[in-house]
């Protein structure tokens, strides 16, 4: 693992902006995986910037996220492809076709998780999976368990995870108990991973990640075995990490 340790979250948000744009530039038709949540909205930010002025391209570029929620559809505020789209595609020169969310809407889970999966194996490898870390270890809504996931699976999400996402709902009530989520043989199969963390609150999962041993129990531990995983962290989130 690579460790590039940044000032704040501006500066972490700009290194990680960097790192997708120099894919982006040195293929074209790149196939970037990545991730929804507070962690890359900043290096969405930038990378519209970059692109308004001109300096990259997303034409040819397809992209698959890590996860959704199930029962939301793609109208929903809330789902993931939403946010997606809002934040990030509808500002940029994607094809939208060519960007892909697991079918929250699908209500049969096998099914969803296997179109997705075929989809994810005609692809072949991504070039680049951008991850954020969740405060329990998760990667994408693979939560601690006892077991590391292989392909795109439903999740019952744990109850800190819940906690954590009820601030971008109404009401806890509101956060759906259950989503889909590629598994964690998935996103190791990309060639290079960027794990991105900002904030006090992700020290423990970034030291467990970095220094714990390979457990299920804090997922994103896995990547410690992938050949080219950087982590791009700020000093904050790197506190505990000497
Ligand atoms: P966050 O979520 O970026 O909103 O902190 C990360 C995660 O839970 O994976």
């Amino acid at each position: 693992m690579r460790i590039i340790r940044c000032k704040d979250y501006d500066d972490m948000s700009r290194k990680t902006a960097n790192i997708i744009s120099a894919q982006v530039i040195l293929k074209p038709n790149a196939k970037l995986g990545l991730a929804t949540g507070t962690t890359p909205i900043g290096a969405y930010k930038q990378l519209i910037a970059w692109y308004n002025k001109g300096d990259v391209d997303f034409s040819e570029v397809s992209t698959y996220n890590l996860d959704e929620y199930l029962g939301l559809g793609p109208d929903d505020p809330q789902s993931y492809r939403y946010f997606m789209n809002d934040t990030f595609f509808n500002h940029i020169n994607i094809d939208k076709a060519k960007t892909h969310v697991p079918d929250g809407s699908n209500l049969d889970a096998e099914a969803a998780c296997a179109a997705y999966d075929e989809l994810m194996a005609a692809a072949g490898p991504l070039d680049l999976q951008l991850l954020g870390i969740g405060r329990n270890g998760h990667v994408g809504f693979n939560e601690p368990g006892d077991s590391f996931s292989k392909g795109t699976h439903c999740v019952e999400l744990a109850e800190s995870t819940i906690q954590a996402n009820s601030r971008l709902f109404d009401s806890i009530d509101d956060v759906p108990r259950k989503a889909y989520s590629m598994g964690v043989q998935n996103i190791m199969s990309a060639k290079t991973i960027l794990i991105a963390a900002s904030g006090a609150d992700k020290a423990q999962a970034v030291y467990d990640m970095i220094y714990g041993p390979v457990s299920p129990q804090c997922t994103a531990s896995i990547l410690q075995l992938h050949a080219d995983c950087f982590v791009v962290a700020d000093e904050a989130a790197l506190s505990l990490c000497k």
